[in-house]
């Protein structure tokens, strides 16, 4: 049966700085450039969540977005609206980057969500720069 999916906008502002530990401070400036600045900067991101709509025969294929809601604040934008991403956590020995940030954010969604909900996690973090990810849980961890 054919089944349609829905992508659902949120945002939030997070400061980060792009730096490793495992490169000199030169190499740093080299491969991160402006964005290795000391003093960090900050992005509008943008989130988009796609998912499955639900079984047609059931609600008509309207997704509970009241609770798609609930859950992506909860688990996503609380956790980094107004903060410094360098200091969570799961970023302790990781990059803050695009690449890594989306990787994260599909982990904390698809934990919190009805198995095989969960279909893509995309992220804006410029104009210019957009990030995707479906797939495995735990690859930020496996990368870092
Ligand atoms: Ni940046």
């Amino acid at each position: 049966m054919a089944q349609a999916s829905v992508t659902r906008r949120y945002r939030f502002c997070a400061a980060h700085r792009l730096h490793t530990d495992h490169l000199s401070p030169k190499d740093n400036q080299t491969v991160f450039g402006k964005c290795n600045n000391p003093n960090g900067h900050g992005h509008n991101y943008v989130v988009l969540v796609t998912v499955k709509s639900e079984d047609p025969t059931a609600t008509g294929g309207r997704m509970d977005l009241d609770r798609l809601d609930r859950t992506v604040g909860q688990q996503v934008i609380t956790r980094f609206d107004h903060r410094d991403l360098n200091q969570d956590p799961e970023f302790a020995h990781c990059t803050t980057t695009g690449e890594n940030l989306v990787l994260l954010i599909w982990d904390l969604l698809v934990q919190s969500l009805p198995a095989g909900q969960l279909e893509k996690v995309g992220l804006i973090e410029t104009r210019d720069n957009y990030f995707e990810y479906a797939g495995a849980v735990g690859m930020l961890n496996d990368k870092c």
